[in-house]
């Protein structure tokens, strides 16, 4: 029996994204379900009702009905208490939940009988989750409006312009926090023209801020930042101190802060003082994005955009909803997402069902209720990346060796002497039977081996793109071959003329590698640009 997905209009006040699009509902019907959507549900993001009709869902007029229609509830915001108790008994929930923030909606939840996906417990560092990962799409959408909000609350141009009426200067802005929202802010500051600055407690980021066209500010102590799991942690009281002198002294330089510092389970550091608002220019403006968990400013106001000491202070909380259609597109891609991995052992059938699988270290991650039991918080997903010491021991067990088929174990010593032995016997075989000219080839080309790797070696694997290709253009040096071919009739000269035939393959050889030459010096030269700035 195919079950049912609802979607109900968001209640929280002021929320106008919506948990699914009509895009979306044809691919959840592909897989088997029937879509049901309250009336209005995507009014605040310009879906209107007709758009999901044509789709294939049903529109129900009101709450009520929709939430005693559907098996499966695809929310954005954490239900309120209301919409706990509408929760069909044995039914699930799928969306926002803080289930550390709320524990008294889980209990009523649990009280539903109800299975609860919370997306925000998704375990964000397993690479197979990045599709599902709605904090990140949210935290995206976020970074790129408080670029907008700033913009229009600042009186001048980001970029710099010389102008028959004058000299414009670029817009300076500092983005605290290089998370997720803060490389889009500094994405988007950069794209608009602006000169960008950003610091984080985490020095791994520093090359994301300059591949974003950023300049990475330090603080001017050593302390590493990483809380684990990609998250910061709180930093030393000597750290601060010397993280406020930077900050004090950016204040007094830029025209805009973002702020988008957090650490998981504190409040929001506090990087930006009264006194350094006070140092800022008038018309100056800060985005304080961390603002629903205390804010990074002092004098940020929740919710607010105020004027202090001339400066503009946006607090809002509401900053992916202010972008509701592409946030709302991008939110639904990511539940269509789950979805799919929840009916994975169904979908050849696509009979609209979902299987919630807990041997699965995401699906198990965001499951925070299962048929009415707590299962929050979820023991730590196993990360072979992220485990260097425990890869050590892997040596070749015991019991492998003499088998001869232990693929993939390391080599033992005495398979490397054996390797070096024949590597030897056939240089010396090489050495003593081949003829003199085969030998001076076979020289270089040992020794282009040996050189190339040492120069791949040490290029970034970054680089490792745009190297492939300009190898593959350095690869067109055939064309010296069938130029040697082509030049003597070219040059009149009668002897060693070639035939026909010879001619004209190396006419085409010439015309196929000026194609491989010259379009692969123009690959890397663009490929190149995308890391300059
Ligand atoms: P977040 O929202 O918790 O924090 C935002 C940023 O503030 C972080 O970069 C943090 O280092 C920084 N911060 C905290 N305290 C600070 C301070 N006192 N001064 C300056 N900066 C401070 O984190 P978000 O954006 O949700 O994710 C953080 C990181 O996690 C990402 O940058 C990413 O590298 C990683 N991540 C990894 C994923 C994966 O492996 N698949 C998926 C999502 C995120």
């Amino acid at each position: 029996m195919p079950l049912t997905i609802g979607v109900p209009r968001e209640t929280f006040p002021g929320e106008k994204r919506v948990a699914t699009v009509p895009d979306v509902v044809e691919k959840l019907i592909k897989l088997g379900f029937a879509v049901a959507v309250e009336s209005g549900a995507g009014d605040g993001a310009n879906f209107a009702d007709d758009t999901y009709r044509a789709a294939g869902a049903e529109i129900v007029a009101d709450a009520a009905s929709l939430w005693s229609k559907a098996d499966i509830v695809f929310k954005v915001r954490a239900p309120s208490t209301a919409e706990a108790g509408l929760v069909k008994q044995g039914g699930a929930l799928i969306g926002f939940v803080w289930p550390a923030q709320n524990p008294e909606l889980m209990q009523q939840l649990a009280a539903r009988g109800a299975t609860v996906l919370a997306i925000d417990a998704l375990p964000r560092m397993l690479s197979r989750a990045q599709k599902m990962d709605a904090l990140t799409s949210q935290a995206g959408v976020a970074g790129y409006r408080a670029v907008i909000e700033a913009a229009n609350a600042f009186g001048r141009f980001f970029a710099g312009q010389i102008t028959a009426a004058g000299k414009v200067p670029p817009a300076k802005v500092f983005i605290a926090g290089a998370g997720v929202a803060g490389l889009a802010a500094i994405g988007t500051a950069a794209g608009l023209g602006a000169i960008v600055r950003a610091n984080d407690t985490r020095a791994e980021v520093a090359d994301q801020v300059k591949s974003l066209g950023g300049e990475f500010v330090k603080v001017d102590y050593a302390e590493e930042g990483g809380g684990g799991g990609g998250y910061a942690k709180v930093m030393s009281e000597g750290f601060q101190q010397a993280q406020r002198e930077m900050y004090a002294k950016q204040a007094r330089d830029v025209d805009i802060i973002i702020t988008t510092a957090l650490i998981p389970g504190k409040p929001a550091p506090k990087l930006i003082t009264a006194e350094m608002v006070q140092s800022m220019r008038a018309g100056s403006v800060i985005v304080d994005m961390a603002a629903e968990q205390g804010g990074n400013c002092e004098l940020t106001e929740p919710g607010q955009a105020v004027v202090k000491h001339g400066v503009t202070i946006v607090g809002y909380t509401d900053l992916p909803s202010r972008l509701a259609k592409q946030a709302s597109t991008l939110y639904a891609t990511n539940l269509l997402r789950l979805t799919e991995e929840l009916c994975k052992a169904q979908k050849e059938k696509g009979d609209g069902t979902i299987d919630v699988n807990m041997d699965d270290d995401a699906i198990r991650g965001l499951t925070v209720i299962k048929d009415g039991s707590i299962t929050w918080p979820a023991p730590a997903p196993k990360l072979p990346a992220a485990a260097p010491a425990a890869a050590k021991p892997a040596a070749p067990p015991p019991a492998a060796k003499g088998h001869g088929h232990g693929a993939g174990a390391p080599m033992a010593g005495s398979a490397l002497a054996m390797l070096f032995g024949g590597g030897a016997i056939l240089f010396w075989l090489v050495g003593a039977f081949a003829p003199a000219s085969f030998l001076s080839h076979f020289t270089v080309f040992v020794l282009a081996c040996f050189v190339g790797y040492m120069v791949v070696w040490n290029v970034t694997p970054a680089l490792h793109t745009p190297l492939m290709s300009v190898t593959n253009a350095i690869s067109s040096i055939i064309a010296i071959g069938a130029l040697v071919q082509i030049a003597p009739p070219l040059a009149g000269v009668a002897e060693g003329r070639p035939s026909g035939w010879i001619l004209g393959l190396a006419v085409l050889a010439l015309a196929l590698t000026a194609i491989n030459m010259f379009g692969g010096f123009a690959v890397t030269r663009r490929m190149l640009a995308m890391f300059r700035k």
